[in-house]
């Protein structure tokens, strides 16, 4: 770890502590079975964009899998806050939550288990800006499982698709993931597209309901564009006039060629220009 790192302040288990000094158990339920999840949330000059968002989206996914909060959604604010102590321009708070530690190894819930909670936030240059010459994509079968809606930890398939690219050489390209014959969303973002101004976008069906999707489509309601939440085959979304990823640490990326087959006019587009610009007013 760099001298930076050692000074990072974390929040593990009700306390805050250099994060050097977080010590996780080899019986936890996170480390042993990827019973756990987690949200990124990004942070600019010390604002978290869209944090009750992603701290709801954290709430509801406890839920989901079971695991009883420790904290209300006012607690994981507070917490947060006090554990960005710097005001670098961009940072991206990490949070996960485990169903605990139990040392059974026993797949059921742990009989007597606390969740354990580790949050820490660190310093990210932002990739994606208005000079960005926009990325390459390839599709590739979704080999998910069906809660794709919940951000677990467990990322092996995602982990995966992003190898065999980088095993093809082209750890730069963005993995598309096709189900039942239509395109559903990228191995770590959500998928947009454009044709005669009018924007697609896959339904929240299986797929991770993104934050930065939700405020993309807020901004593109604001701008009066007609959206339609539509998983397109891989032709329509071949045939574009634009095509977008979103997540919260790369905004809105522009995706210019998938499987080598350039999108529209092989640049990023008027109407990701006019959004990626909005989305900048939302960092305050
Ligand atoms: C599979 C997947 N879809 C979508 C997203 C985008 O979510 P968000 O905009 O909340 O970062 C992510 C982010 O990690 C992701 O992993």
């Amino acid at each position: 770890m760099t001298e930076q790192n050692n000074n990072q302040l974390a929040f593990f288990n009700g306390k805050y502590m250099p994060i050097t000094e977080v010590a996780i158990s080899p019986f936890d339920r996170g480390f042993l079975f990827g019973d756990s999840l987690y949200e990124v949330i990004p942070v600019y000059n010390g604002k978290m964009l869209g944090g009750d968002l992603h701290l709801q989206r954290l709430l509801n996914g406890l839920t989901a899998i079971g695991i009883i909060s420790p904290y209300t959604l006012s607690d994981w604010r507070a917490i947060s806050r006090t554990v960005l102590t710097t005001r670098e321009a961009a940072q991206m708070l990490y949070i996960q939550v485990t169903r605990g530690v139990e040392a059974s190894r026993k797949h059921r819930f742990p009989v007597v288990s606390e969740p354990t909670v580790l949050i820490f936030a660190t310093p990210f240059t932002p990739t994606v800006t208005m000079e960005y010459h926009g990325c390459a994509a390839t599709l590739q079968p979704d080999k998910r499982w069906q809660n794709c809606h919940i951000k677990a930890t467990s990322l092996l398939a995602n982990v995966l698709a992003y190898q065999q690219l980088y095993c093809n050489d082209l750890a730069e390209n963005e993995a598309l993931f096709v189900r039942d014959g239509v395109v559903v969303e990228a191995a770590s973002s959500n998928l947009f597209m454009v044709k005669d101004n009018l924007i697609y976008t896959p339904p929240v069906d299986n797929i991770l309901p993104g934050i930065t999707r939700h405020i993309i489509l807020q901004i593109a309601e604001k701008l009066n564009y007609q959206v339609y939440e539509l998983a397109p085959s891989p032709a329509m979304l071949k045939n574009a006039d634009e095509v977008w990823v979103s997540n919260s640490i790369e905004e809105l990326k522009p995706v210019i060629s998938i499987d080598g087959q350039i999108i529209g006019s092989g640049v990023p587009g008027k109407v990701w220009q006019e959004l990626f610009q909005h989305y900048q007013h939302k960092k305050g």
